[in-house]
């Protein structure tokens, strides 16, 4: 194992897309951001230095980060914010883990654009469990807005209402050719050579979509989900939520050409606005002319459903030897949370009619505390946060459908956390409430992968549902949808000590308090206290 050094210099650059220019915030000038390679086992320095006038914050997006939640990144939750001018060293042992994982701003909507990939290569001399592939590539999918980002969750704060939606998606920060009142734009270029495999890394980091992902003329044979490895399965379109990541291996089988690369919106019940925007890249063969025509292909539409399900459901964990997939057999922490949007009084929201519309996890909106909640925990500063976050729902909703007696759609605000012993096992039932209008919520846990055990529609039935789980090879990851008007069943082992977020990873959601914290006392043994915070971490 080494020592992997970078600098990340947050810079304002002006960025053209969509025929448009304004000025972005960036890591190095570069949008999607650098790629940031290392080795299982490896320890990563990144030293960030904030040039903008923006607080920032940078979050490795499945890092777990054992001991060393002050390297997490969400502002607020492990870190007070890095200010204009100061610089803050994330550093991190990579432990366990190797595949693609990715970084972004943990703050605001800086995510918007302040996001790249993260390569784990495993350990020098260990193969992959599958063909070695000819060429890697990272396929960073993201959504642009011809306004300022700030200004659009701005605006939408100060109205109640939702705010709007992207005017495209990219592929390595471009939309492509077909873009609405734009022609004139190139998009990616894949070059490949015929009779080869490929690895292509592929990294959801849009604010609020996920997204369909398909190449013309090639099938995908997938590998690794959330840098963990699957059993290979083949498919034509892969699903990906904001926050995941999915592995794919493509053959060259075609002798020459060019094959369009379509990412498009999933969304399975539109609450937001109608969003057909899809950005496209080309497959190009080596020694293909520029004139040749694209082999094209259709995405998807927006509700398919389907296709969205038969990908998620053919995920299983490999399960070998050398990869086990350790699911918690004993459940310590039976834990049932609904996931939804509410409406909350805003008697100075006068687009929303003095409402404003509300996110919420068991009907508590997370409130944002001033000083971060780690730092709260290590010093023992009292009235930061309380530890009674509900373990079970207030009342007894029809989930998937209307409202309860009694109950209104307003939710308490309260900054409120969930406290797990050191090496507790935790099965938590994400539940979507449905109450205002079903959604599919990917929802991301910082500091722990999970196993998905089950997943249906409707209300989960605590009697008969377990009966179904699969605790053999379930699927393991960080970031899972929970789906429209239906529910997921996760499990993990508490064995990181500290204080670990959880949200939705559709940003609009979290802004709107879709967000909670589990807090992870140290154990009593050797090597399992969270570590003391180091010197140069920000202060609020
Ligand atoms: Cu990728 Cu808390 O986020």
């Amino acid at each position: 194992s080494r020592v992997r050094q970078y600098k990340f210099n947050v810079v304002l650059r002006n960025t053209t897309r969509l025929c448009s220019t304004k000025p972005i915030v960036t890591i190095n000038g570069r949008f999607p951001g650098p790629t940031l390679y290392a080795r299982e086992d490896d320890t990563v320095l990144v030293k960030v230095t904030n040039h903008v006038q923006y607080n920032v914050s940078i979050h490795w997006h499945g890092i777990r980060q054992i001991r060393t939640g002050w390297a997490d990144g969400p502002a607020y939750i492990t870190q007070c914010p890095i200010p204009q001018g100061q610089s803050y060293v994330y550093n991190f042992t990579i432990t366990g883990q190797r595949g693609t994982l990715l970084w972004h701003a943990h703050i605001l909507w800086l995510r918007a654009t302040v996001h790249g990939a993260l390569v784990i290569l495993p350990k020098r001399g260990v193969p992959y469990p599958f063909p070695t592939p000819y060429k890697e590539v990272p396929v960073v999918l993201a959504e642009w807005w011809k306004s300022d980002t700030e200004a659009v969750i701005n605006e939408a704060l100060t109205s109640g209402l939702a705010p709007n939606v992207s005017d495209a998606h990219t592929i390595n920060g471009h939309p492509g050719s077909v873009t609405p009142n734009c022609s004139s734009q190139g998009g990616f270029k894949l070059s490949v050579e015929s009779g080869k495999t490929y690895l292509l890394r592929i990294i959801n980091a849009a604010l609020n979509e996920e997204l369909f992902f398909k190449i013309a003329g090639h099938k995908l044979t997938i590998v690794e989900v959330d840098a963990t490895y699957v059993k290979p399965f083949t498919t034509d379109t892969i699903v990906i939520a904001p926050g995941q990541t999915t592995n794919a291996l493509i053959t060259t089988n075609q002798n020459s050409g060019k094959y369009l690369v379509a990412a498009s919106p999933f969304m399975d019940t539109p609450v937001v606005a109608v969003d057909n925007n899809t950005a496209t890249a080309t497959l190009h063969y080596s020694g293909t002319l520029s004139s040749t025509p694209t082999t094209l292909t259709s995405p998807p539409p927006q509700n398919a459903t389907q296709v969205a399900n038969s990908f998620t459901d053919s995920l299983r964990s490999l399960n070998s030897k050398t990869f086990p997939a350790k699911v918690p057999l004993k459940i310590d922490h039976s834990l049932l949370f609904t996931v939804g949007l509410g409406i909350n009084p805003c008697p100075s929201c006068i687009a929303g009619n003095g409402s404003r519309a509300v996110a919420s996890i068991n009907n508590v909106t997370f409130v944002m505390p001033t000083i971060a909640l780690l730092q709260a925990h290590f010093f023992n500063t009292s009235g930061v946060f309380t530890t009674d976050f509900p373990g079970n729902p207030p009342n007894a909703f029809n989930y998937s459908g209307g409202l309860p007696a009694n109950s209104s759609l307003a939710t308490t605000n309260g900054t409120k956390v969930y406290r797990l012993a050191y090496n507790s096992t935790v099965q938590l039932v994400l539940q979507d409430t449905g109450i205002i209008a079903p959604e599919n919520h990917p929802v991301h846990l910082h500091g722990f992968n999970f196993f998905a055990v089950g997943k249906g529609l409707g209300n989960y039935n605590p009697k008969t549902d377990p009966k179904n789980f699969n605790l053999v090879d379930p699927v393991e990851r960080n970031t899972i949808s929970v789906p429209s008007g239906g529910w997921v069943a996760i499990r993990f082992l508490a064995d990181n000590p500290g204080v670990w977020f959880m949200h939705c990873h559709l940003e609009v959601h979290t802004t709107w308090g879709l967000k909670m914290a589990f807090l992870v006392d140290n154990g009593k043994g050797p090597n399992q206290s969270l570590l003391p915070p180091p010197k140069d971490l920000p202060t609020c």
